[in-house]
């Protein structure tokens, strides 16, 4: 089997090695991957551990698919044949998450590997729907968008929701939004990019650039404002999203791509009756309930490049320069 490891932190500290391929202990199963997809954090682990005191060598990677190739003792869940993807979390079913859950790809198992053992709960169905590159997109980036909208944010037809960027979680936002009959406004940082989403579906797109852009927003929504707004910036533009909430309103806090600080703006918040929820990706029942979503609903998840296993460190650079949706890498 390969894997790819992290051997020193930064792009050029990623080497992959050779090895015997593991056995499944009790409750394990053995996968044999078939695609992972790449996520910011992947970018942030692979540079500095993202803070967290990690032993070196791991091998990265939360988001994978794969076929289960061999069951240890006592697995119930999965047979040989299966088509699997891994959740994010370890041993997070439901409810509140457990003290000891970790996510894969540091500290837990990595998926930039050609195998991987993982725990037998811990895994969920591929939709059928899907093919593994597709359905590799869903563990981390598809999972965060669900919860901030769906398992939290109860998302209903003729609802309004702000979208910053045109990342991985950003794209499955929008095109959650479609499969519930709301509307979405994204904001972006290129006009190739606006183009690209409201070919997607947006309702409005604007870039981040325009100083007027939460006027224009407002402007759309005559004067309402949004229901959801996908946060995955943070930093400055944080206050704008609580300030563009309609009455009852709700933001989910997702990312920090614009900065770790953020500030709420007091008289918007009381009077918008405004709800700021941090989002953990998710727990295994909601990824169950979004892959029989995906299945019920069909649409095709944005991939902006895929890779073969061997590209790893220019897979992970197109991350870094901002993809539109999502990054692959595919194994065989
Ligand atoms: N809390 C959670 O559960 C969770 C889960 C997944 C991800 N995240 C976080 O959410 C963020 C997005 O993750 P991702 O994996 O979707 O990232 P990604 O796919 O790498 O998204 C990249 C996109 O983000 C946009 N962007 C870049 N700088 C921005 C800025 N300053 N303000 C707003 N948008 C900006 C760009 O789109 P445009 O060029 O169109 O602006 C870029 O194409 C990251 O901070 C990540 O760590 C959190």
């Amino acid at each position: 089997m390969q894997r790819w490891q992290v051997t020193r932190y930064g792009l050029d500290g990623l080497e992959r090695t050779r090895g015997t391929v593991p056995e499944p202990g009790p409750g394990q199963v053995l996968v044999k991957l078939r695609a992972a997809s790449l996520n910011y954090r992947d970018l942030l682990i692979v540079g500095d551990g993202m803070g967290m005191p990690l032993g070196l060598p791991f091998t990265p990677g939360s988001d994978g698919c794969g076929e289960v190739v061999a069951a240890g003792a006592g697995v119930t869940r999965w047979r040989p044949g299966d088509v699997v993807i891994n959740t994010f979390w370890s041993d997070w079913w439901d409810g509140a998450r457990p003290a000891h859950s970790v996510p894969a790809g540091a500290p837990g198992p990595g998926v930039l590997a050609t195998h991987a053992v993982l725990g037998e709960h811990d895994l969920v169905s591929a939709p059928r729907t899907w093919t593994a590159a597709q359905a590799s997109l869903l563990p981390c980036a598809g999972l965060t968008a669900w919860t901030a909208l769906v398992e939290n944010g109860a998302l209903r037809a003729g609802q309004t929701v702000l979208i910053q960027g045109t990342g991985g979680v950003a794209l499955f936002g929008l095109q959650l939004a479609a499969m519930h009959g709301a509307r979405a406004v994204v904001v972006t940082s290129s006009a190739a990019k606006r183009d690209r989403v409201l070919a997607l579906g947006a309702s409005h797109a604007v870039l981040r650039s325009e100083a007027d852009w939460p006027a224009r927003v407002r402007g759309w929504t005559e004067g309402r404002g949004v229901d959801h707004v996908l946060d995955t910036a943070g930093g400055d533009s944080f206050g704008a999203s609580v300030e563009l909430l309609a009455p009852g309103g709700r933001v989910a806090a997702i990312g920090m791509l614009a900065g770790t600080d953020l500030r709420l703006p007091f008289y918007p918040t009381i009077i918008n009756r405004a709800t700021v929820q941090g989002v953990g990706v998710g727990h295994r029942r909601s990824l169950e309930e979004l892959v029989r979503a995906v299945e019920a609903r069909p649409f095709e998840p944005v991939v902006d490049a895929t890779f073969p296993f061997e590209q790893v460190p220019q897979a992970l650079e197109t991350v870094r320069e901002g993809a539109f949706g999502k990054v692959v890498v595919t194994m065989s």
